[in-house]
């Protein structure tokens, strides 16, 4: 059975823009879905959702990046880190919700991608060919609220860095197949109504496609057992 990962990185829960953008998109591929798929949530200001990558788990990376042998603190700390990463792989596609914070992705969205984002793990390294995305053939969805800024507006009312940094780690890991959908401005905003209305009906029509794939990922499941 396909899988979808939601990973919601608002802490406003009932209140949140994006959630609710988010569960209208997963509400929209479920009915044109033509097989059930299994959804998971990650809730990543929930407490204990995510471990700590600090010192230890750290020095954890950088003992794989240069080959040397991991102490056992490490070792506990890689595999923490490693139980977040399986839960990433596992599934053929995302659904994010990210609210602009301070003109960049909730910090606890950075931890995620901190802990996933190893080598051997989500992305390859050669000296003389650069970076390679390893987890291909999976497809996302991220949907991106703002309170003020919206693309074009003054330079004075804000910046968007976490829309353009999150594309960038997509594209970094892999995840080729990424659809990005901004409801913005949430605020500052005197038809918000109507601006919601229409990032639906663009999430509305994206999730024809998300749902044709997640069909097709079925398909290949089922040749491959
Ligand atoms: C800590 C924090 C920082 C924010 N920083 C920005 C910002 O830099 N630019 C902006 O336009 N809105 C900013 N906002 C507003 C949110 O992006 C906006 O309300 C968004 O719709 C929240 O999405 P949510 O309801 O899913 O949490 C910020 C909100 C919070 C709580």
């Amino acid at each position: 059975m396909p899988s979808i990962l939601h990973v919601n990185a608002s802490p406003r829960y009932s209140n949140s823009d994006s959630l609710q953008l988010a569960r209208h998109f997963i509400e929209s591929v479920q009915a044109a879905a033509p097989e059930t798929f299994e959804l998971e949530t990650l809730n990543l200001f929930d407490d204990g959702a995510l471990p700590a990558f600090g010192r230890i788990a750290a020095a954890a990376k950088m003992a794989v990046f240069t080959g040397q042998d991991q102490t056992p603190d490490q070792v506990a700390a890689w595999e923490s880190a490693r139980a977040v990463f399986d839960q990433f792989a596992s599934a053929d596609a995302y659904v994010f919700n990210i609210p602009l914070w301070n003109s960049g992705v909730p910090y606890v969205l950075k931890q995620w991608i901190d802990i996933i984002t190893q080598p051997g793990w989500s992305f390859g390294f050669d000296p003389e060919q650069g970076y390679s995305g390893l987890m291909e053939g999976k497809h996302a969805m991220a949907i991106h609220t703002s309170g003020v800024y919206y693309p074009g507006v003054p330079a004075a009312f804000g910046s968007d860095f976490g829309s353009t940094f999150f594309a960038d780690w997509l594209n970094f890991v892999g995840i080729e197949d990424a659809v990005h959908i901004r409801f913005a401005p949430t605020v500052l905003n005197s038809n918000v109504e109507g601006t919601r209305r229409l990032a639906e009906a663009d999430l509305s029509d994206a999730a024809l496609l998300f749902a044709g794939k997640l069909g097709a990922a079925a398909k290949l499941q089922l040749a491959n057992d």
